[in-house]
């Protein structure tokens, strides 16, 4: 059977991918053109996601992740292209069929937002109350389990500024997690985390794929993350409006002659960041 990457392999850029049978294939991005009005933000984006990776969208500012994020969770229309979830097209779908396709979704937007005014429990109870018809005993259960599975147990009744930005965080995530998807999508996890606090995030992304077998989708600039968790990458060019590189940060840092990959994956001059199993242990938390 040909495999999905020789099919894409195009005569420039880095493609460092490994070829992916179609069953492995969770979310194909299939000559995706982004656009707001006349304004084409990124053009022929062409990828695989496979079921347990964690992907990472890299790219400068502005060059259009969290774009990109909004049309894989059906929140935008392409301009031209598919993308498809476990072989379903999100815009052919309708209806209840494509509820249930976005239900198989969780994400923690860039903001993070939390309601203010609801208890972490009753925030992540929301999409439970929402969605399902489970009573409100088993929700404040299913909300417990979820805060435990982000290391919050016993946090249930407080409130977000009653914790700290990391616990937020993760709290974020707990939420995201509340219908149990099979996706789970960050918008820049880290941002505005001190970094044992993010670290930690990344951490617990790892551990949640491990447990859950959940394939995750994080948009990121951090490098230390990018380096230490991303089994896989498309690297967005703001100048060609087009992905300029595939495959695991990781390798592209090895392999990948482009300088502008080059330029990003090592900017700052800093020495790529040991992944989570090489580091030290006897971190705070
Ligand atoms: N709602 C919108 N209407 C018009 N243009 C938009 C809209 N949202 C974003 N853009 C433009 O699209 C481009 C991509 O924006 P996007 O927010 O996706 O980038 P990003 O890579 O997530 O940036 P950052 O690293 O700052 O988060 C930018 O030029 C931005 O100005
Ligand atoms: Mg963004």
């Amino acid at each position: 059977m040909p495999s999905i990457s020789d099919a894409q392999n195009p005569a420039q850029g880095c493609w460092i991918v490994p070829s992916t049978s179609a069953d492995e294939v969770h979310v194909q991005v299939d000559g995706l053109t982004m656009a707001y009005g006349d304004f084409v933000v990124m053009r022929d984006l062409n990828f695989v996601v496979r079921r347990g990776d964690i992907f990472i969208i890299m790219g400068g500012s502005g060059c259009g992740k969290s774009t990109l994020m909004r049309h894989l969770i059906g929140l935008k229309r392409p301009a031209a292209g598919k993308v498809l979830i476990g072989g379903a097209s999100l815009w052919e779908t309708e209806g209840e069929e494509r509820d249930a396709l976005l239900r198989r979704l969780g994400v923690m937007y860039q903001s993070g937002a939390l309601w203010s005014s609801l208890t972490l429990a009753e925030n992540i109870g929301l999409p439970l109350e929402q969605f399902t018809d489970l009573s409100a005993a088993a929700i404040r259960e299913v909300a417990a389990y979820k805060l435990a599975l982000v290391g919050l147990a016993g946090f249930e009744d407080y409130y977000p500024s009653e914790i700290s930005g990391g616990m937020q965080k993760r709290a974020g995530v707990a939420r995201a997690m509340a219908l149990d998807p099979e996706i789970l999508f960050f918008d820049e996890p880290s941002a505005g985390l001190d970094p044992v606090s993010a670290r930690r995030l990344d951490d617990l992304i790892l551990e949640l794929r491990e447990s859950l077998r959940t394939t995750m989708i994080v948009v990121t600039h951090e490098l230390a993350s990018l380096m230490g968790i991303g089994t896989n990458s498309v690297y967005l060019d703001v100048e060609t409006r087009t992905q300029i590189a595939l495959g695991r940060p990781r390798g592209l840092l090895e392999g990948c002659r482009d300088a502008k990959v080059q330029a990003f994956l090592t900017r700052g001059g800093q020495a790529a960041p040991a992944g989570p199993t090489e580091r030290a242990n006897g971190e705070a938390g």
